[in-house]
């Protein structure tokens, strides 16, 4: 495993009375190693002074759209950064950041980023449960920003509750598991992936689908990108958009991602099979729409296999083919022994053994995994944000790769 590598980081101060605490997430950041750059909105130095923030960043601060405009300072402080840091993120900042809008160098900087989001908010329990700041962040979190959630006491007048910024560890800590620690441990790997779900029709308005989101895949795709990989993306039907800046394949049904994937095994180093591929199609598509009445009451379809992707580039190419497996066991040593066949029937280096439940996996924000290797030993495990999930099935093919 490579070493740590610096960090570029963007830290976005908002106005609020925790931007006093912004001091001590900057602060940390510094001592570790890294390269701050802040962004203070214009409000936030109603809270803090911009001495005290170019002293503890020892940058000069950022503050307005308009200094240094030829540099394209607006857009080159996003694109270039490992990460952007909102911390505060007052319930004002929340709704601008949703409904993506730049009014000021920090929403600038967040929409031009390659590296993601991260975001601690703070302000009064009334503001943080209110429907639109419950909206806010909801809409946020699908995007895949990473919401450092406040923690609960005393606020800034006589009342306590929830709504203080988390404490500078924990921001700091979801800083390092969105970006990686061994940030560009992956560069000048070429790493395809797939996602999202594949639909076989059965006639021109119906299919046979899956409830896959993408954001599995996507979130391996944004972190592989962060550090350092060059990431293809072939894309079935996904609830998630593919970064801008990721070149992406769009595919409907099994076969056409088959192709695609053929298409790009010659000049990738490491396959990630995360779409939820059908298994089966419909043995014969209708051209017409099918009728209720030439069906009857219990009309059967009839289905044919499809080519397993995955066991096709493991056998038949030299890249490191890694694949899923979403399994509805609670039972740990079942999972693992399920992931283990599952490497070997299809020859695939690693499993990604993915539990799957109501409020778990497919469809939601959080997953929880075990990395199988193809000799059953265990690469790692990792619960949570899709992101953080991506890290350590990027660690282990890291690992893997030896
Ligand atoms: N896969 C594939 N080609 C297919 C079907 C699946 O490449 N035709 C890949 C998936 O992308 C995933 C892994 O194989 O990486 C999942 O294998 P699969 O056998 O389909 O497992 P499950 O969907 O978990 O199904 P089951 O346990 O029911 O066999």
């Amino acid at each position: 495993m490579r070493e740590a590598t610096s960090l570029r980081l963007v830290v976005g101060v908002s106005g609020g009375i925790a931007a006093y605490k912004a001091v001590g997430v900057i602060r940390a950041f510094v001592q570790d190693g890294h390269e701050v750059q802040v962004i203070a909105t214009p409000s936030a130095y109603e809270f803090v002074g911009k001495a005290t923030l170019e002293a503890i960043s020892r940058q000069p601060v950022f503050d307005s759209l308009y200094d240094d405009v030829s540099q394209v300072r607006h857009v080159e402080l996003g694109q270039n950064a490992d990460a952007v840091v909102i911390a505060p993120a007052t319930a004002h900042t929340l709704a601008s950041l949703t409904a993506g809008l730049a009014p000021d160098l920090l929403g600038n900087a967040v929409l031009a980023r390659r590296g993601p989001l991260v975001v601690a908010p703070a302000m009064h329990t009334e503001m943080w449960t209110n429907a639109a700041t419950v909206h806010n962040i909801s809409v946020l979190r699908t995007r895949g920003v990473i919401i450092v959630d406040p923690a609960t006491g005393p606020l800034t007048g006589q009342d306590s509750g929830v709504g203080r910024m988390a404490e500078v560890h924990s921001i700091v800590a979801a800083t390092y598991a969105a970006v990686g620690s061994r940030v560009h441990d992956l560069a000048g790997v070429r790493i395809l992936i797939t996602g999202g779900g594949t639909r076989e029709y059965l006639d021109p308005v119906r299919f046979i689908g899956n409830a896959s989101s993408g954001r599995q895949a996507v979130a391996l795709a944004e972190a592989a990108r962060v550090r350092g990989a060059t990431v293809r993306f072939i894309a079935g039907f996904m609830d998630v958009d593919v970064p801008s800046g990721i070149s992406v394949t769009r595919v409907e049904s099994a076969e056409q991602m088959h192709g695609a994937v053929r298409a790009e095994l010659d000049s990738s180093d490491v396959l990630i099979m995360a779409a939820a591929v059908a298994d089966y199609r419909a043995k014969q598509v209708s051209d017409n729409k099918l009728k209720k009445l030439t069906l009857g009451s219990s009309p059967s379809i009839e289905l044919t296999e499809n080519a397993d992707i995955l066991a096709d580039a493991a056998r038949h190419s030299r890249c490191l083919a890694i694949g899923f497996a979403a399994e509805t066991t609670s039972d740990d040593d079942e999972l693992i022994a399920l992931a283990r066949q599952k490497a070997a029937a299809k020859g695939a280096a690693a499993i990604v053994a993915n539990r799957v439940g109501p409020d778990l996996g497919i469809g939601t924000l959080e997953n929880s995994v075990v990395i199988v290797a193809a000799d059953g030993r265990e690469l790692g495990r990792a619960q949570g944000n899709k992101l953080f999930v991506a890290q350590g099935i990027l660690d282990a093919i890291v690992q893997l790769r030896g």
